[in-house]
């Protein structure tokens, strides 16, 4: 005879970037194994996750908040686990403890795999337990490197963005160290996977129904793994690679760095049909006073070029960028360099930070934080008026035209009723989202959609399909779940 027994529920917090989202997969695929089910509602968990952010103060305050509000569960269930994880745990350590003593679990990037362990510990001690990576200055590269690893990836489809769509760590950590910025630290030394690895995972993935994946790494451009026989895969060699998946139809890859943006990347792009003809190149600013300080390695003009040298080699490829607003001793002279470079460069859309001074980085270090709220507040609302009306030029741009849209659920934007045909979204191979009426059963496929209109941020179409013709008109749709776009969850 069996025991009827509950499972074990873990509610989980995602906030950040992709590899945020990513780890979140991982811990919860790990923590299912173990028997555990995902719940919605922090209410009845029992684990509560908090996957965090350190690349700006407000996510951490928001991270903080959220901690909060897990008290109530955790007065009335002491045996509630909550845990911190991820890059404010990696960087702040003691601090998150400090500021919020009910916390059990502390557990920085490079050591999610151990949290079902230290569950059990915390369970058993009734002691917070903490599980962090060396700080970069704490053992010599390969140490510091080693407790970076991430690990097997037991990866949830239940995760994902959709089922059709995932992302693939190809690197960890970053080497760049530009002065702003705390991702050196929460992520610790730049590594790239082995190939094989990667490309094995992407085959397992698309075995899952991947028809997309999304290809991660800070600067993911200058993956580059050593083999230790003098060979070495660049990422031109790892898509091409990639491309032979049978089943895959879409290959992108973020963030890029300007200096790595190689002829044979480019080439690559514009050769593999499969890869989207997109490319996320931040700049960061306009002035080169302003990359000097930030230590992008650059100047505006040698972005310029390598702009031009994008639109030459690759044909049609929309790229997009990331600004910081407000940098120290950022003139207003400075910003309207930066207003000029977007004004001119095109971008299909750009994110614009104002500047959060974050302790421990050599920027904190070196120069004041001497751009008051206001006038950050106000750069950003300029560069963004100046973005949108490129971005509405560009999408314009596309009325008339006919886009292939992997589809990847119901708009968020409005649901049809009273018929089987709904309003669904999805990207072009330029990653343009666009929006249009079409049956549930396109979802997951890729559809040619003849665009009719365009807002800065959408484009609106017709499908060409034997199914929107109307054939089924008897049935009424089931209800689906908005597509869930954390892809980009900036904070
Ligand atoms: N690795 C990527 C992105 C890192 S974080 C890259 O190098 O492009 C994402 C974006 O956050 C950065 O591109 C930058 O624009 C912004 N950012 C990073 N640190 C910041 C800080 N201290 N204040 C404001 N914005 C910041
Ligand atoms: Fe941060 Fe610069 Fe590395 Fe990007 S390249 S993660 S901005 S240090
Ligand atoms: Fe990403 Fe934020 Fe960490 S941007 S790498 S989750 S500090």
């Amino acid at each position: 005879m069996t025991t009827a027994t509950t499972a074990p529920k873990v509610y989980i917090e995602t906030v950040g970037c992709q590899m945020n989202v990513l780890d979140s997969e991982l811990v919860v695929g790990t923590l299912k194994r173990q028997g555990y089910v995902l719940t919605d509602t922090p209410a009845d968990a029992d684990v509560i996750l908090f996957n965090t952010c350190s690349v700006r103060e407000l996510a951490e305050e928001k991270t903080y908040s959220a901690i909060g509000r897990a008290l109530p569960r955790k007065r009335s269930h002491p045996e509630t686990i909550v845990g911190v994880i991820g890059c404010m745990a990696q960087k702040d350590q003691e601090h998150v403890r400090k500021r919020a003593p009910l916390v059990d679990l502390v557990v920085g990037t490079g050591q999610l795999a151990r949290i079902p362990e230290l569950i059990t510990a915390a369970r058993k001690t009734g002691a917070p337990q903490f599980a962090l990576s060396l700080g970069r200055a704490d053992g010599g590269r390969h140490e510091v490197e080693a407790s970076f690893e991430s690990y097997d990836p037991a990866r949830d489809p239940q995760m994902r963005p959709t089922p059709f769509q995932a992302f693939v760590r190809i690197q960890i950590g970053c080497d760049k160290f530009c002065t702003y910025c705390v991702v050196p630290s929460t992520r610790g030394p730049e590594q790239s996977r082995h190939p094989d690895h990667i490309v094995n995972e992407v085959r397992v993935l698309v075995d899952q129904g991947a028809k997309e994946v999304t290809l991660l790494g800070q600067t993911v451009n200058s993956y580059a793994h050593d083999h230790g026989d003098g060979r070495t895969t660049r990422l031109s060699d790892l898509i091409s690679r990639m491309h032979d998946i049978a089943g895959l139809e879409r290959i992108k890859f973020v963030t890029n760095y300007p200096k790595d943006m190689t002829d044979d990347l480019l080439d690559a792009v514009r050769e593999l049909p499969k890869v989207v003809k997109y490319l996320h190149v931040p700049v960061q600013s306009g002035c080169d006073d302003v990359l000097k300080r930030m230590k992008r390695n650059y100047t505006a003009g040698f972005y310029r070029e390598m702009l031009a040298r994008c639109r030459e080699r690759v044909p049609g490829v929309a790229v997009s960028s990331d600004f910081i607003v407000g940098f120290c001793g950022e003139t207003e002279e400075s910003f309207r360099k930066t207003v000029d470079l977007v004004a001119e460069s095109k971008f299909k859309n750009s994110f614009i930070f104002k500047y959060s001074e974050r302790p421990g980085t050599k920027a904190a270090g070196r120069f004041p934080d001497d751009v008051p709220e206001a006038v950050k507040k106000r750069r950003n609302n300029d560069l963004l008026a100046v973005q949108n009306a490129n971005s509405l030029a560009d999408a314009r741009e596309w009325i008339g035209r006919a886009v292939e849209v992997l589809v990847e659920g119901p708009s968020k934007v409005g649901v049809k009723t009273g018929g089987p045909v709904r309003q669904l979204v999805g990207r072009t191979m330029t990653d343009h989202i666009t929006v249009f009426d079409g049956p549930d059963r396109l979802v997951g496929r890729t559809v040619t959609v003849d665009v009719t209109d365009a807002s800065a941020f959408t484009l609106f179409g017709t499908a060409r399909t034997a199914e929107h013709v109307g054939v089924e008109t008897t049935r009424e749709p089931e209800p689906l779940a908005p597509a869930r776009r954390i892809g980009l969850a900036v904070v």
